[in-house]
């Protein structure tokens, strides 16, 4: 320590005389803290005064100082450090800082001036009154927003006070210190990136205040920021009407369209939730939009023979309350998908073979409930069949014969009626109808052969069977069974019957006699 002391030590030595009596004055620069018994000068050397004269004057140290800091060892002519010097204690921030002495000495009297100036040591740590501050600033806050720090205190002087400050992470925040008039600094801390609850609702920095002392010395405080939420936007839709066409036939849960609104506001504030707004109608349980990103689908099924339009309100809110709503307009196309429907209203199994053409068979309606082309219907039937079918109205029909019937040429007609509509593909229906065509006696018997020859031995057995002769009938049942009879003529006089008989079922000849 006294190498040190030495190299503080500035010597201002000069000589006046008064009144005849010595007046000398030295000054000696001395660092603060320095343990008792240091070195502060040499007096002997720097006033010029002998040591013995220092003994015979009785040299004393006068001061005006509450402590004795500075005691004299006059057997050598120093002054040394008595107790140890606290600069902070004895200046507090006045600079410089010094002790005034005077040395007295008796016979004669003479008298000296010595100051001890006390240079500061960077003794004294910056520190902050508080451990820490708490703010807290609204997400909404604006870039440039101040917020005024504590500064930190240090009880030493000059260079060993503070001289900076900093601020630590610097993602939101700078700091910007501005010099006071009394020379101090006041400390704040400026918004320059905004705050986002929802990213980060609490940021911790740490306040530095470092001293320019040899080492640097610093104290630290928390700065704790609670950043609150702000919902200052309502959310808005980027268009107030969407219009989508969707055919009948759509399966569920075909997308149809994706709303969207935006909220200017960070997080849950601007946060957009979407909701169907509808109550007084099916479009609840026809359409379901996805709350969190506004996609409209379908979830149940679309009848276009129902409903061609459907309004769907879409409200968009944010956690706050604030809300927009915009329109969804889906407008239903027909597509072909019914086929007609067949409905036989009256029919007749059979028809008589003599029954006149343009006789109905069956009456019949038609149905499709498709719009327009799709629900347009034409009838047919095979080509060659001896019927018809006529329209009676647009959707009444009747089936009836063409042409004049022989039940001997076909006896059942499988009738399938085609029903057609006009969409594209087109789709159709079929019904069958099996008809049966009654007889008449309209064909009489022919015999196989116009003559038949026989002979037979004369004496014969009465009952011979001869020949036998056939006929046939192109009618039904009833009307084709055949019998046989024997015509009344004579042979000679004497009648057939007499020869001959026939057997009425069979046509089989038998010899009489
Ligand atoms: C009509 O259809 C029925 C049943 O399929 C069948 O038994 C019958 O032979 C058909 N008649 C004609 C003339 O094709």
């Amino acid at each position: 320590m006294s190498d040190r002391t030495m190299k503080w030590q500035v010597m201002l030595l000069f000589f006046c005389l008064s009144l005849g009596s010595a007046v000398g004055q030295v000054t000696y620069s001395i660092p603060e803290e320095m343990s008792k018994g240091s070195l502060v000068g040499n007096i002997g050397q720097d006033l010029g005064i002998d040591v013995k004269r220092l003994k015979s004057g009785k040299a004393r140290i006068y001061t005006e100082d509450k402590a004795d800091y500075i005691e004299l060892n006059a057997d050598r002519g120093l002054l040394l450090v008595k107790e140890r010097i606290d600069r902070e204690a004895l200046c507090g921030q006045t600079t410089p800082c010094a002790l005034h002495l005077q040395i007295t000495l008796e016979d004669p009297i003479e008298f000296y001036s010595v100051t001890v100036e006390v240079i500061d040591i960077n003794d004294n740590v910056p520190t902050f009154q508080k451990e820490e501050m708490r703010f807290r600033i609204s997400e909404s806050a604006v870039i440039g927003a101040k917020f005024v720090l504590e500064r930190a205190m240090d009880l030493d002087v000059g260079i060993n006070a503070v001289q900076g400050y900093s601020l630590k992470p610097t993602d939101n925040f700078i700091l910007k210190l501005h010099n006071q008039q009394d020379g101090s600094k006041n400390v704040e801390m400026v918004l320059q990136k905004p705050l986002d609850r929802e990213a980060q609702n609490h940021i911790s920095l740490t306040l530095t205040a470092t001293d320019g002392g040899e080492p640097k010395l610093s104290g630290a405080m928390r700065v704790d920021i609670s950043v609150l939420d702000a919902n200052d936007n309502a959310p808005v839709f980027t268009k107030k009407m969407y219009k989508v066409t969707v055919p009948e036939t759509a399966p569920k849960g075909t997308i149809l369209s994706t709303v969207s609104a935006t909220d200017a506001d960070e997080g849950s504030y601007g946060n957009v939730l979407y909701s169907i707004a509808n109550t007084l109608d099916y479009v609840p349980s026809i359409f379901q939009i996805s709350k969190e990103n506004g996609v409209v689908a379908l979830t149940g099924s679309l009848d276009y023979e129902k409903a061609q339009l459907y309004e769907i309100h879409v409200q968009a809110s944010d956690d706050g309350g604030l809300t927009d709503s915009c329109k969804v307009i889906v407008e239903v196309t027909d597509t072909n998908d019914n086929p007609p429907s067949i409905n036989i209203m009256s029919k007749t199994n059979s028809v008589t073979e003599t029954s006149k053409p343009g006789t109905v068979v069956t009456i019949f309606n038609v149905q499709d409930p498709d719009s327009g082309e799709n629900g347009k219907v034409a009838c047919n039937i095979e080509e060659h069949m001896p019927f018809l079918i006529k329209a009676t109205s647009k959707k009444f029909f009747s089936l009836v014969t063409d042409s004049e019937l022989d039940r001997e040429r076909a006896s059942e007609y499988n009738i399938t009626v085609s029903c057609s509509d006009e969409g594209v593909p087109s789709l159709s229906s079929t019904v069958t109808l099996t008809l049966q065509i009654s007889d008449v006696n309209d064909n009489a018997p022919v015999f196989d052969r116009s003559t038949y020859e026989a002979y037979i031995v004369e004496n014969n057995t009465p009952g011979l069977s001869i020949f036998t002769v056939k006929a046939t009938d192109a009618d039904w049942k009833q009307n084709a069974r055949v019998s046989y009879i024997l015509e009344d003529s004579s042979v000679n006089g004497v009648p057939v019957s007499s020869y001959v008989s026939v057997s009425a079922d069979s046509g089989v000849i038998h010899a009489v006699r």
